[in-house]
């Protein structure tokens, strides 16, 4: 199998708005996956994964990943998805022996991004490939220039990606690209092609906007449920993080939502 995403909590320590697990509902659950569990549910899988997604909810705020790293490094490629806010020096150590942390950046305010960079830094020094993310709303458009800057001087490769937002999400209508007008398409397109030019990223843009115009025939194959599956904090396996365990009857259940997760398949 090539890759296998775990979800280790469901608790975090901010409430984005877009948030995926929340969606402007505000309730979050404090589950945590236990190394028994996990182990029993590994034991299960028909092959061993090649690669292993560790995300939640925020994954450093799980109290056994210590030993859930040790166990899974020695079996995978392991990589962290989290927002970095509890790096701290002891963290690092903790982390140690993974491939790559994946930053979600969630501001471009100064001392934010200082700190930032710092566990860059420390994180490099403990010879861990750090790369970030930024999930873009209506709302947060104009942040994609200074976290460009941002992420161009640190050489830290940066991943744009289109927020999932739901239509019953209270504030739809400020946060989903569904809403951008064209003066709006314009403005990111701007911002993008710097993104463009710099990452050399354009076949994923022009995937999502021709998404968002409605331009998206065939979608491209999709290799959740097949090479790629899913262990939820109770150690189930599921097809994918939108099915919940049923079988994906592709393409029918390719959309928006979607989008995100293309980029790691
Ligand atoms: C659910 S988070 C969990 C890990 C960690 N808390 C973080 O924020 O990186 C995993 C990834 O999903 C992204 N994400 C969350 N909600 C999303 C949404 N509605 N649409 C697209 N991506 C989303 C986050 O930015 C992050 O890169
Ligand atoms: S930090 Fe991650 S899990 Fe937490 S609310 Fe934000 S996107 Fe969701
Ligand atoms: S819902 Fe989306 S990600 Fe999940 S199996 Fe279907 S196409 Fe793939």
């Amino acid at each position: 199998m090539q890759s296998l995403f775990i979800s280790i909590t469901e608790h975090c320590n901010r409430f984005c708005m877009h948030c995926f697990s929340d969606q402007g509902v505000g309730q979050r659950s404090n589950n945590y996956l236990s190394l028994a569990t996990l182990v029993s549910s590994l034991e299960k899988l028909k092959d061993a994964p090649f690669i292993m997604y560790l995300t939640g909810g925020e994954p450093l705020l799980h109290p056994q990943l210590g030993e859930i790293i040790h166990f899974l490094k020695r079996r995978a490629v392991v990589i962290l998805l989290t927002n970095g806010d509890l790096l701290t020096a002891g963290t690092f150590t903790t982390l140690k022996g993974m491939e790559q942390v994946i930053i979600s950046l969630k501001s471009t305010d100064n001392a934010y991004l200082r700190e930032m960079q710092q566990k860059v830094k420390a994180l490099r020094e403990n010879a861990i490939n750090v790369s970030s993310i930024f999930v873009v709303t209506r709302q947060n458009m104009s942040e994609i220039k200074p976290l460009l800057e941002f992420t161009q001087k640190l050489l830290l490769p940066l991943l744009i990606q289109p927020a999932y937002i739901s239509p019953a999400h209270p504030q739809f209508g400020s946060l989903s690209l569904w809403k951008l007008d064209e003066q709006e398409w314009l403005f990111l397109d701007s911002l993008m092609s710097k993104y463009l030019l710099a990452e050399g990223s354009a076949s994923y843009y022009r995937f999502w906007k021709s998404f968002y115009h409605g331009q998206v025939i065939n979608p491209p194959f999709c290799q959740m449920g097949n090479d790629c599956l899913v262990m939820d904090v109770a150690g189930n396996h599921l097809t994918c993080f939108h099915q919940a365990g049923q079988s994906a009857p592709f393409p029918a259940c390719f959309g928006e939502h979607c989008l995100s997760l293309f980029t790691y398949l």
